[in-house]
């Protein structure tokens, strides 16, 4: 017999019960007790180990984006740019290349409604040839704050009270009105696109700026966009109370039933490009992800589909422990020195090693799908079979060498240490530009959310009166009207 042929997959092809060491078990329906009535024998091993099991089913979940559904499906290039990039997944129109996607909510738990005012998450595994690329995006293009520095207590302000555990306006913000650079955020957030209808129905963006490098070493910043083939569609306040109010599920619902009716959700990936000689041109900072690149002066270029055919076979292994990472790129991508992005490269992995364990990446959903080579190695749960002597490096016994040196970003780093914030802010321009290309009645909806969030009685008045100068400085006629309606003078 040959011992590994038999793995954990293969073990339900067993015709009867077993435990987890492969020892038939006889009755899967009573205890050992002595005698009728009890007590329970501890000896009863395989009790034991059934309610230990159960126990244990449960890991933490993610710090944000808990609730979510994924499915797979493929990408396929369908524009030629190898010009761009020398990321051999993107070498020619027509190749294809297996995708797993997991979209979310951001603050609330793992059971709650998928009807909340609350940026979704877009996040897709492309199992390239040659390694997993992950394009960890949001269905908006921009960001609340810019520096990674802000992020734990961003989220500790948007997530409930410690104390009464419900989400609550005033402390949000509270929070936000040291943070002007979140008013473009916001400009989406409390407009109708704070509720897709559903996931099917969204927009997705890297939302930071990456780096794409050609063979020749050449570097453009990119930002990544998907837009779905069906439209983008939002539920209205009332409509997402019903909904969510029928089912809490709907859509996850959605988006199964979707697939499996053989009605494939899809969408175009698009990029935008910007010669990083030429980034001195405009008046943001592009490595800014508080800003979006206006695409009448930077184009939206098409480069392939995404088209999600199959839904996941167990939530547990393909979506629970699927492991995301913008660290996680492949020759060809490469990050900016974007400072949100380079807090992110750090923050994924280090919270999977605490969610999933060190071999989170050994997990079927998270491996990559082509051969890989290292000696980092062991740890809890390593459940490769290695069976080799040298596990160091160099060794004239070990055969396997580096790889072929691929192009990074050639530009020098220089520059003396600083905690500082970036120089140009521009805080308020695009935020007020968003707003005037909305009709009257978008208008309307954008104000009555801003005058019932700042209407919470905990909001002070020194609080409403910072957010009415912020919209005021976005755009004079959305800060006069909120000041009338919330009977407060403009400061400004
Ligand atoms: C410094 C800023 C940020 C930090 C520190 C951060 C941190 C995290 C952490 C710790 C998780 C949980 C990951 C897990 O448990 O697997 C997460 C999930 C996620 N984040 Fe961020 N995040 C940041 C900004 C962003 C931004 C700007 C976006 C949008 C582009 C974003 C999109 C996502 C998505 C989509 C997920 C869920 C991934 C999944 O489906 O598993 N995050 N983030």
């Amino acid at each position: 017999m040959d011992p590994y042929k038999y793995r954990p997959s293969s073990a339900f092809n067993s015709p009867f019960w077993s435990t987890n060491s492969g020892a038939p078990v006889w009755n899967n329906n009573s205890s050992l007790t002595v005698g009728t009535r009890g007590p329970i024998m501890l000896e009863d091993y395989h009790l034991v180990e059934k309610i230990a099991n159960f126990d244990r089913e449960r890991i933490p979940e993610r710090v944000v984006h808990a609730r979510g559904a994924s499915a797979k499906g493929f990408f396929e290039v369908t524009h030629d740019i190898s010009h761009l990039t020398c990321a051999d997944f993107l070498r020619a129109p027509g190749v294809q290349t297996p995708v797993i996607v997991r979209f979310s909510t951001v603050i609330h738990e793992r059971g709650s409604p998928e009807t909340l005012r609350d940026p979704r998450g877009f996040a897709v595994k492309f199992y390239t040839r040659e390694g997993n690329f992950d394009l960890v995006g949001n269905n908006f293009p921009v960001f609340f704050i810019r520096d990674g520095m802000k992020f734990p207590d961003m989220v500790h302000s948007l997530k409930p009270n410690p104390k009464s555990h419900i989400q609550e306006n005033w402390r949000i913000l509270d929070f936000f009105s040291h943070h002007p650079e979140s008013l473009h955020m916001f400009s989406f957030l409390f407009d109708d696109v704070g509720i897709p209808q559903d996931y099917r129905h969204m927009e997705g963006s890297g939302v930071n700026t990456y780096t794409l490098i050609n063979k020749t070493g050449k570097a453009h910043y990119v930002k990544f966009h998907w837009k779905p083939t069906c439209g983008v569609k939002c539920l209205l306040d009332d409509e997402a109370v019903m909904v969510g109010g029928a089912n809490h599920s709907h859509a996850t619902k959605d988006l199964y039933d979707s697939i499996q009716a053989g009605n494939y959700p899809e969408w175009k990936l698009f990029i935008q490009t910007i010669d990083p000689d030429h980034e001195d041109k405009l008046d943001f900072d592009p490595l800014d992800v508080t800003k979006t690149w206006p695409e009448d002066i930077i184009p939206l270029q098409p480069v392939g589909r995404l088209v999600l055919n199959k839904n996941i076979d167990n939530f547990f292994a393909e979506n629970e422990q699927l492991a995301f990472c913008p660290g996680v790129v492949v020759p060809g991508i490469y990050y900016s020195d974007d400072k949100l992005l380079q807090t992110r490269i750090f923050s994924y992995s280090d919270t999977q090693r605490h969610r999933l364990g060190p071999n989170y990446l050994m997990l079927p959903a998270n491996a990559p799908k082509c051969a890989h080579h290292n000696n980092h190695h062991d740890g809890f749960m390593n459940f490769l079979h290695r069976d080799e002597e040298v596990n160091y490096f160099p060794s004239r016994y070990d055969p396997v060498r580096h790889a072929e040196r691929f192009p990074i970003p050639p530009r020098i780093c220089t520059g003396k240490r600083e905690k500082c914030v970036i120089e140009k802010e521009n805080n308020f321009k695009q935020p007020g530009e968003r707003y005037r290309s909305f009709d009257p009645d978008r208008q309307e909806r954008f104000i009555k959310r801003w005058f019932d969030a700042l209407s919470d009685p905990r909001v002070t008045h020194e609080i409403r009166s910072i957010w009415i100068s912020y919209w005021s400085q976005a755009d004079k006629s959305l800060g006069q009207k909120l000041a009338t309606r919330l009977n407060v003078k403009p400061s400004m």
